[in-house]
């Protein structure tokens, strides 16, 4: 598997606190089948956008010579998780910004703002400049929470979804797994990923969280979520085979 999403890199946000727990989460990784990552840090100072491509960049270089020396057969892929706020509407040039500079670009929200019409004029803007958003957790925000259907309309214009695995064990709470599971009966799941920031909160363990969350998942349709589509982010390639469906409220009952 691969996982797009997670905070492996030591000490450049909020994820890894040191090269050691960087390698443990690794590890784990390993142990849930996972054989690449994409290093996703938070950044949001656009006008940073060099200054902190070379940080990261130098981060996996570090981590990718620490993983070869312990034996940890880890591929670690450049990526940030962008905060997608009005200020990145004077952002014109993503190429910096996306996940090993493909099409691809990994979009965090406010969790708290309400109003879903706020991340439609955002993601309007992305596509507009080319770029494929993937919205990281959907299930997360209290806009999606409270508007199931505007899923539908950012859908429509070509982003994709990034769920937790977490959120399917129910770790953000009950609605966020409702949610969860109700975009990915809808056909609105296309990564699964961890999101990871700590081996002591939020790990790597994402076979382990995809057991626990008793969800019996169709057939070939984990692999699609979990090795197919990032395989063909990390390639810059299309991702042809997008459900369409049409998420509402009670889509679950
Ligand atoms: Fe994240």
């Amino acid at each position: 598997m691969i996982d797009i999403h997670a905070h492996i890199l030591p000490l450049v946000d909020d994820g890894a606190k040191s090269a050691i727990e960087s390698l443990s989460l690794c590890e784990t990784a390993l142990k849930n089948s996972i054989e690449a990552i994409v290093a996703t840090p938070h950044f949001n100072k656009y006008e940073e956008i060099k200054k902190k491509s070379q940080l990261r960049d130098e981060r996996i270089s570090e981590l990718q010579t620490y993983l070869d020396t312990n034996k940890c057969p880890i591929s670690i892929y450049p990526g940030f998780e962008v905060y997608c706020g009005e200020e990145i509407a004077q952002v014109t040039d993503f190429s910096d910004f996306t996940i090993n500079k493909s099409r691809y670009m990994l979009c965090e929200f406010d969790f708290f703002e309400p109003d879903a019409l706020v991340f439609m004029q955002i993601i309007d803007h992305i596509v507009k400049c080319g770029v494929v958003p993937i919205i990281a957790h959907p299930e997360r925000y209290k806009a999606f929470l409270e508007d199931y259907e505007s899923l539908n309309y950012i859908r429509r214009w070509g982003a994709l979804y990034q769920l937790n695995a977490g959120s399917f064990t129910g770790a953000y709470g009950r609605g966020e797994r409702r949610l969860a599971i109700t975009m990915l009966q809808c056909g609105f799941c296309d990564f699964i990923a961890t999101d990871a920031h700590s081996i002591h909160s939020r790990s790597t363990n994402l076979k382990e969280m995809l057991i626990d969350s008793q969800i019996d998942f169709a057939s070939g349709e984990l692999d699609i979520m979990t090795v197919h589509n990032p395989r063909r982010i990390l390639e810059n390639e299309e991702i042809t085979d997008i459900k369409r469906g049409f998420i509402t409220y009670d889509a679950l009952d």
